[in-house]
C-alpha cells in the first residue's frame, strides 16, 4: 500500500535574477502563476497534503492562490532550500512519504510524479541534458549509485562536464528526511542549507537512491530569468497547441498561437496564425478565426468569421456572423445569427439582431440594433452625457444614413431611414424618413492659404453661392 503523500512546494525565493518587484511564482506562464500549474499538478496526485514554503511578499503569494486547499508555511528568511523543506516538516507525520516539488519548474506532470511516491528510498528526478550549467549535478560512485549532488558553484571542473543533472525534485520518507535535514551544513559556495544534501545523507544511511530520469528533459525546465521563462512559455504553449490540433483544431501556425486558457472548438474550426485567446473561449463548427485575433471568454457559435485582427471580449456571436477585419467587440455584445461588425466598428453592451450590419466605422454603445437594421458608415451612438449612460434602441429594417448620431437616450422606430449626416436627438418614427442637416454652400474665388492661384482662372463657375450640396 501507498504511504500517505504530503507535497512541499518550495515557493519563498525573491527569483533575483528575474530582476522583477513580482516574487518569481507570481510570474506568468500562459496567463497565470508558475505556482498555480505546480499547484494544479501536485492537485492531480490527490495527496494527503500541500504544503507550500512562502518568504519573499509571502503573504502576497498566499492572497493570489487563496482557493487553492492547501497549508500555508512561512520561512522567514532564505536560507536555502533545505532549510525550506525543514520548515515544512514539523507539521508532516513521519509515515508519510514527502514530494519536494520546486514552485520555478512549472512544466513537470502527475504522469513523470506517480512512480516517486512509490517505496521506501529515496528519489530523486533528474534529467540528462546538453547544457548542464547552472544545475546541481548527480555524481555517482564506481557501482553506478548516486552518491551525491554537487552544486554548480561547488563543482570542480570534471564534476561540471556531467551532463545528468537535478531537477530539484525529490521524494523520500518523512521520518529519516527529518533526521538528514536536522544534520545539514550551510559550508558551502553559497552559505545555504542545501536539501540535495539529502543524496549524500542518505548514501551514508545505506538508503537506497533511487534517480529517474525525465522522459522529456523539456518537463523539468527551471525558470530562473527572463530568457528561461520565454522559454517555458513556449514549451507550454506548443504542448497545448499539440494537445489541440490532436483533437482536432486546424492551426495554420502552432508555433504561433497562444493560450492563457481554456478552447473549445467544433468540427472543422479554424485559426490562423498569431491569434491570442483568453479565459474561455468556445468556437462553434467551422468557425474561422482570422489572423492576429484576440478572443477573451467569447462564444463563436457555428459558421462565423472572425476577420484578421479583430479583438472580442465576453461576446457571443452567432452562427454565420461575420466580424471585422479590425472590429472591437467589447463586453455586453452579442449578435444574433447572420449579423456583420466590420471594420473599424467598436460595439458595447450592444446587442445585433440577426442579419442587422454595422459595416464601417461606428461606435455602437448600450444599444439594442433589430433584425436587419442597417447602421451605415460613421453612425455612432452618443451614450454618455458625462454622467450617465443612456440606451439606443433601433427597430427592425431600420436604415441609418451614414455620419449619423443619434443621442441616447432615443428610439428609432421600425422600418424608419434617417437621413445621411442626421443627429437624432428625439424619437424616429416608424415607417418614416427623419432627416435633419445644414445646407453647404459654395463660396466661389476663395482662395485657400497656401495654395497657388490657377494660373489665368476667372470667377466664371456656374454654381449660384447659395446651391445645395451634391450630397443632398
Ligand atoms: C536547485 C537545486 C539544484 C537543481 C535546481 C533545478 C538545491 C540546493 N539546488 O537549484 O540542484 O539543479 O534547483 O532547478 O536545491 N527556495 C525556497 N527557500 C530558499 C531557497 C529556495 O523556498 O531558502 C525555493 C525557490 O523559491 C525556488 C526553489 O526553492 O522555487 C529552488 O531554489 P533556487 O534558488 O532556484 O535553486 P537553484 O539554484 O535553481
Ligand atoms: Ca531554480
Amino acid at each position: 500500500m501507498r504511504a500517505p503523500v504530503a507535497v512541499v512546494i518550495l515557493a519563498a525565493g525573491k527569483g533575483t535574477r528575474m530582476r522583477s518587484i513580482l516574487p518569481k511564482v507570481l510570474q506568468p506562464l500562459a496567463g497565470r502563476s508558475l505556482l498555480s500549474h505546480v499547484l494544479d499538478t501536485a492537485l492531480a496526485l490527490e495527496p494527503a497534503r500541500i504544503h507550500v514554503v512562502c518568504g519573499y511578499r509571502g503573504s502576497d503569494v498566499a492572497a493570489a492562490h487563496a482557493d487553492y486547499p492547501v497549508a500555508w508555511v512561512e520561512q522567514p528568511e532564505q536560507l536555502g532550500t533545505g532549510h525550506a523543506v525543514a520548515c515544512a516538516l514539523p507539521d508532516i507525520p513521519d509515515d508519510h512519504r514527502v514530494l519536494v516539488l520546486a514552485g520555478d519548474v512549472p512544466l513537470v506532470t502527475a504522469e513523470t510524479l506517480a512512480p516517486l511516491l512509490e517505496g521506501e528510498q529515496l528519489t530523486l528526478l533528474a534529467a540528462r541534458v546538453d547544457e548542464p550549467s547552472g544545475y546541481g549535478r548527480l555524481i555517482r560512485d564506481g557501482s553506478g549509485a548516486v552518491q551525491a549532488i554537487v552544486e554548480e558553484k561547488d563543482a570542480g571542473p570534471e564534476q561540471r562536464a556531467v551532463r545528468e543533472i537535478n531537477t530539484g525534485i525529490l521524494a523520500a520518507p518523512a521520518g529519516p528526511l527529518r533526521r538528514w535535514m536536522a544534520g545539514l551544513s550551510a559550508a558551502n559556495a553559497q552559505g545555504e542549507y542545501y536539501l540535495t544534501d539529502a543524496v549524500a545523507a542518505a548514501h551514508r544511511d545505506g538508503v537506497p537512491v533511487d534517480a529517474r530520469l525525465a522522459a522529456d528533459a523539456h518537463e523539468v525546465a527551471g525558470v530562473n530569468d527572463q530568457a528561461q521563462l520565454a522559454h517555458v512559455e513556449r514549451l507550454w504553449q506548443r504542448r497545448a497547441a499539440q494537445g489541440l490540433m490532436r483533437d482536432g483544431l486546424r492551426l495554420t501556425a502552432p508555433e504561433r498561437f497562444t493560450l492563457r486558457g481554456t478552447v473549445h472548438f467544433g468540427a472543422d474550426a479554424a485559426v490562423d496564425a498569431d491569434c491570442l485567446f483568453e479565459g474561455e473561449v468556445v468556437l462553434g463548427d467551422r468557425v474561422s478565426v482570422g489572423q492576429g485575433a484576440v478572443l477573451r471568454d467569447c462564444a463563436v457559435e457555428d459558421g462565423a468569421a472572425i476577420g484578421p485582427y479583430t479583438v472580442a471580449e465576453e461576446a457571443r456571436i452567432g452562427a454565420g456572423c461575420e466580424v471585422g477585419p479590425f472590429a472591437h467587440l467589447r463586453a455586453g455584445t452579442r449578435l444574433e445569427a447572420g449579423a456583420r461588425v466590420g471594420n473599424f466598428v467598436e460595439t458595447k453592451k450592444a446587442q445585433l439582431g440577426p442579419g442587422a450590419k454595422a459595416n464601417h466605422l461606428s461606435y455602437v454603445g448600450d444599444a439594442g440594433v433589430g433584425a436587419h437594421a442597417n447602421l451605415g458608415a460613421g453612425t455612432i451612438t452618443c451614450n454618455y452625457d458625462g454622467a450617465d449612460k443612456h440606451r439606443t434602441q433601433i427597430g427592425a429594417d431600420a436604415f441609418i444614413g451614414s455620419g449619423t448620431q443619434l443621442v441616447a437616450p432615443v428610439r428609432i422606430g421600425e422600418r424608419a431611414t434617417v437621413g445621411a449626416g442626421t443627429t437624432v436627438t428625439r424619437d424616429a418614427e416608424a415607417d418614416a424618413l427623419t432627416v435633419g442637416r445644414s445646407r453647404a454652400r459654395t463660396i466661389r474665388g476663395w482662395q485657400r492659404p497656401g495654395l497657388t492661384p490657377r494660373s489665368g482662372s476667372t470667377d466664371d463657375g456656374d454654381t449660384p453661392p447659395d446651391s445645395g450640396s451634391a450630397t443632398e
